[in-house]
């Protein structure tokens, strides 16, 4: 495989096949394109296609919500179409552009029958683009101008007139810009258009009509029409650009007839092929016209208008804007909308629905949640893009002719798109980013690769997999093939005894059935060696672990059959695994000179707790500040009535997150136990699910897990409803963690703020819970905590 695409994880599993696509593509026609798609996730080479679906290389199938845009509105390969196409192969060929043929007459008066308004005359191109280029050329020629006023937002396509009537930047790139002669406004905005207009210099308004790749933000009330006004006033020519918004999408034949405007010239495109033979359209009044009597020649396309073309677009024209066609764009449109607004309030950051007839844009959260979302959906079998000019949208444009069981079942996997969503938005944006060429990184991989020698591995290739507190590397001993997993210990945290006790405590897990990697030693007997750098005098403590097969417990992978069924069962497995642990746990004598920090009440709560004085994060406000202080008053007082018994408390994990279980099958491991000491097994619980706490469906994880849990080991119903407090004190060692990391967690201050904002809402249930004596009692104590300050 070529080396550039070596490093995308998904391409391992792919075949032979789709390899070789990907590397003459990325060798020859778009390499950047590839990068960015694999980039983000998205391995997708279609091979066979009908209907709204289409399905990969590797036979994998998609739902396809791009339809390219509307080419695909009547489906992939629509066998009327199909037949069309035929049976115009069997008689004709592309034709000659210099002479009249039939199927193009018969375009021709089908368009100018079926387009809102006087129109006359026709120009047939084979793109959009070139259609808008015409479209320019014909005002510049009818009315003497050469400006152009385009919206800000608007895509018209990429050949030099289109693109520089669309977004700046990329025909800046391409040196073919051209400001003066093409300004740029504002959606929505008809004071922004008049004082452009109103110098009465001005050939064309180009008017996406619902601009798609801004996200089809919607035209507010009469704007369309106000603008056509102005065009009159002005004597602007009005080009309505309906290459997306047109030939049924809107549940009208046209944008221009939903808002009711009679544009003087009007662009066609996409959904005019039938999805089988490149053809687009310019229609034009009368008057914009006139150039093509006077100059016969004057635009000249060799395949625009191509004979088979036109009778594939008269087929496509005929279905489209057919009755039963436009009354199912509006039903199912509905239909969906309606769907989508029942799934919306349980995700908060699924934030708007705009639409109109089957085009629809769904705004998320923020840009993170956008591609998030664009690749939740890839994962859960739906194709839809983000908009390029607003990451914060998908573009979602379902079919003309999609069913109500095509609906249902796009809706469910949307549904299960969001849930996987919430699910790995975690990992998205705790993730840091690692960059190997930090100096950090580079004198911990010297540090690292120095240590290997005591293992006789000196040489082995080192491949950096986490850097966070401790710094982990994948070891492969380039003789024997074999794979290790290298960490290189943070400085200060662990004494060697505490470290050599974690070891102590994953090997008597492992032999009791709860599956650890092993710590492998040295030709001394050592499980660590201290490896040293000159940057780094005092040293590291290097341990050298198995490797470990197997995808974190919480990276669902592709879950088509039901993102929430599949995670009540991982949920239930890692409560049945807690279980296991404190099992042991509570079974198990550890050795003499065995030490672990804890997770007691000091450790959470006290002046100094293990991660962090989480009251001081600056990212909370005072009043937060205040609630969270009372609340760690309270917790403390409930932490003492608990109390630690063998049933409660012991050796617990204290990081037993589902990213740190590897699953290799069925066979699950566990890792990290950097945090691991004694504590409350409730602290874990709350551990284990605490990244789903805002999540709709939490309820029925914590059923899920409490179930594993109790298929192992009795937890008492009194012991459950201590839970939300356990979570409280997991969300406040969080902030705590946190507040050393902000640099290194991008996200971090936003999780902050999220956390902080969640927990305390709920402290006034908290204090709710005491009597009038102990909130006094509170409300005192945390004064007087104030005072002191
Ligand atoms: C609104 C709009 N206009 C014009 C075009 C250009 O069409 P083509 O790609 O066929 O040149 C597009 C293409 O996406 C479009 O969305």
């Amino acid at each position: 495989m070529n080396s550039s695409l070596r490093k995308y994880e998904s391409l391992n599993t792919a075949s032979e096949k789709k390899l070789k696509v990907y590397n003459a593509i990325s060798e020859h026609v778009y390499p950047g394109r590839v990068e960015k798609l694999l980039g983000g996730g998205i391995d997708f080479v279609p091979a066979k296609r009908e209907g709204y679906i289409w399905w990969d290389t590797d036979g994998r199938e998609l739902y396809d919500l791009h339809i390219n845009g509307g080419v695909y509105n009547l489906g992939h390969r629509n066998q009327e179409v199909v037949k069309e196409l035929v049976a115009a192969c069997n008689e004709l060929d592309i034709g000659n552009h210099h002479f009249p043929s039939e199927p193009k007459a018969l375009l021709a008066e089908a368009l100018i029958k079926n387009t809102p308004g006087e129109m006359q005359y026709v120009v047939l191109t084979s793109s959009g683009s070139e259609a808008n280029d015409v479209a320019v050329k014909t005002a510049r020629v009818t009315t003497g101008r050469r400006k152009v006023v385009a919206l800000d937002c608007a895509y018209h396509g990429r050949t030099g007139i289109s693109g520089a009537a669309g977004d700046d930047e990329t025909a800046r790139y391409f040196n073919s810009d051209s400001p003066d002669e093409f300004i740029k406004v504002p959606f929505n905005d008809i004071r922004a258009m008049e004082n452009v207009l109103k110098h009465r210099d001005i050939a064309l308004v180009m008017m996406e009509m619902i601009p798609a790749t801004a996200g089809f933000v919607m035209p507010e009330g009469n704007y369309l029409k106000e603008v056509k006004k102005l065009c009159e006033k002005y004597s602007t020519l009005f080009l309505a650009d309906e290459v997306q918004t047109g030939l049924g999408r809107t549940g009208y034949r046209w944008a221009s007839d939903c808002w009711d405007v009679e544009p003087d010239m009007i662009v066609i495109g996409k959904g005019l092929s039938g999805g089988m033979y490149p053809i687009s359209a310019l229609v034009m009044k009368k008057e914009p016209g006139a150039w093509l009597t006077d100059n016969g020649w004057g635009h000249v396309s060799t395949f625009g208008g191509s004979d088979i073309g036109c009778r594939v677009a008269l087929k496509a024209l005929e279905i489209s804007l057919s009755k039963e066609a436009l009354e199912n764009a509006r039903k199912q449109g509905g239909y969906i909308r309606a769907g989508l607004e029942k799934i919306k309030p349980r995700f908060p950051f699924f934030e708007e629905i705009r639409q109109q007839g089957l085009i629809f844009g769904l705004k998320f959260q923020d840009k993170m949640y956008g591609l998030g979302m664009m690749k939740a959906l890839y994962e859960n079998g739906i194709w839809a893009i983000g908009a390029g000019f607003d990451e914060t949208v998908i573009q979602f444009k379902p079919g003309l002719l999609v069913d109500k069981a095509y609906c249902d079942e796009l809706l469910r996997r949307f549904e299960n798109a969001c849930i996987w969503m919430v699910n790995s938005i975690n990992a998205l944006i705790s993730g840091s980013t690692i960059n190997e060429n930090d100096q950090e990184i580079k004198t911990i991989k010297k540090l690292a690769q120095s240590s290997l020698i005591k293992w006789n591995l000196n040489g082995a290739e080192l491949a950096l997999l986490k850097h966070r507190e401790n710094t982990v590397f994948k070891v492969t001993d380039t003789f024997t093939s074999k794979k290790y997993a290298l960490r290189i210990h943070r400085e200060d945290y662990h004494t060697k005894a505490a470290l050599e006790s974690e070891v102590n405590w994953m090997e008597a897990l492992d032999n009791n059935g709860v599956h650890c990697p092993k710590c492998i030693k040295t030709d001394k007997g050592e499980h660590f060696v201290v490896a040293y750098h000159t940057s780094i005098p005092a040293g590291r403590y290097c341990s050298l672990l198995e490797w470990v097969d197997g995808a974190p417990f919480d990276n669902l992978g592709r879950v088509e059959n039901g993102v929430l069924p599949e995670l009540l069962v991982r949920y239930k497995k890692l409560g049945s695994v807690a279980a296991d642990i404190h099992n042991q746990s509570e079974n198990w004598q550890p050795p003499k000179g065995f030490f672990r920090h804890s997770w007691d009440k000091e450790g959470l709560l006290g002046e100094n707790p293990l991660w962090g004085r989480f009251w001081e994060h600056p990212k909370l406000t005072k009043d937060q500040k205040r609630q969270i202080l009372k609340a760690r008053i309270v917790l403390k007082g409930l932490l003492d009535q608990v109390g630690k018994k063998s049933s409660n408390y012991g050796l617990i994990h204290a990081d037993f997150l589902p990213e740190n279980v590897l699953a290799d099958g069925d066979e699950l491991r566990l890792i990290d136990f950097d945090d691991c000491g004694y504590g409350w097994h409730m602290f874990e619980m709350a551990t284990s699910l605490f990244p789903q706490i805002s999540q709709p469906y939490f309820d029925e994880l914590v059923v899920a897990y409490v179930e594993g849990y109790r298929s192992r080991r009795d937890f008492s119903k009194e012991e459950l409803k201590l839970l939300p407090a356990f979570m409280m004190i997991r969300g406040f060692a969080y902030i705590g963690w946190l507040m050393t990391r902000s640099e290194s967690i991008p996200m971090g201050d936003r999780i902050v703020e999220e956390i902080a904002q969640g927990l305390c809402k709920h402290i006034p249930d908290l204090m709710a819970e005491l009597s009038p004596i102990q909130r006094m009692g509170v409300e005192l104590i945390s004064f007087y905590q104030n005072l002191r300050k």
